[in-house]
């Protein structure tokens, strides 16, 4: 089971719409795949028509209330791919888990009950590097990290590395970056495509090759609750979230690379 982070505490660069898109696009590939949404706005649920009332077991309950994992999936309208919902309550697990003993472990300690059940897990992280962020950083054996096109794309960067840094020390020596993903990329900006090239500059290979534009079905398709893909799968969002599924599961299948990426 291949437990994957999708992180950056800056809010607002596509953490949500990367999980739901490219969920679904490795769920397409045939990849078993769970979202678990670990941010107490709930925009994955929503985006892929978790409907509130439908949220009866959520990421809450398993963190904080010993519920067992596999009695919160809900299956989405994407065949292979299933979410475990976020409520609202989640916001106060940050400081409901200071009181347990193993409080970063809480996410592990959750998916070793369905080991192999999934071949692939997505954590749609919370903007903040808080106690949520770092179980899902506990539990994962990857991270991935959109990052946004613009000027202070980099700003915030190396608070997230020495993060997973100390996560590595500390509690999860295998923790690796998968891999940066530049987000609501704008051709037409040169300030976007200056930015994209001084990222690749000084993150050089862990940055994906494919970058996602700005694509305005992106933003359209979560108040519709279906992914992207199923809304419009001939957009060019679409099309970025496919060709990124096909990097990642090559990049996956590859020997790991030194964890450093900067
Ligand atoms: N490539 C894109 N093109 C156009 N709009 C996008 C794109 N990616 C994301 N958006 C929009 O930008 C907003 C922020 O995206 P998203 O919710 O995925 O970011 P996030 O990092 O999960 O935010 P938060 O930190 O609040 O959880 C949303 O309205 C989303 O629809
Ligand atoms: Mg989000």
């Amino acid at each position: 089971m291949n437990v994957i982070a999708v992180a950056n505490q800056k809010g607002g660069v596509g953490k949500t719409t990367t999980a739901i898109n490219l969920g679904t696009a490795l769920a397409a590939t045939g990849q078993r795949t769970l979202l678990i949404d670990l941010d107490p706005q709930g925009n994955a649920s929503t985006g892929l028509g978790i409907s509130r009332a439908q949220r009866t077991k959520s990421s809450y309950d398993v963190l904080v209330g010993d519920v067992p994992i596999a009695e919160a999936v809900l299956p989405t309208c994407v065949p292979k791919l299933s979410i475990v919902p976020a409520t609202v309550d989640l916001s106060g697990a940050e400081i409901e888990l200071v009181a347990f003993e193993e409080r970063t472990h809480r996410l592990q300690k959750a998916l070793a009950q369905i080991e192999d059940a999934w071949d692939i897990v997505l954590i749609d992280c919370p903007p903040s590097l808080g106690l949520l962020t770092l179980n899902a950083m506990v539990a994962s054996n990857s991270l991935l990290v959109p990052l946004q096109c613009e000027f202070f794309a980099l700003e915030g960067l190396s608070q997230l590395l020495s993060t997973v840094e100390l996560i590595r020390e500390r509690f999860n020596p295998g923790l690796s970056i998968l891999g940066v993903a530049l987000t609501m990329h704008d051709r037409r900006n040169r300030l976007t495509e200056q930015v994209s090239a001084d990222v690749r500059a000084v993150l050089g290979r862990v940055v994906f090759d494919t970058v996602i534009p700005r694509n305005v079905r992106l933003s359209e398709a979560p108040s519709h609750g279906v992914p992207a893909l199923i809304y419009d799968y001939r957009c060019s969002g679409s099309e970025a979230y496919i060709a990124l599924a096909r990097e990642l599961i090559g990049r996956l299948a590859r020997p790991k690379e030194p964890a450093k990426a900067a």
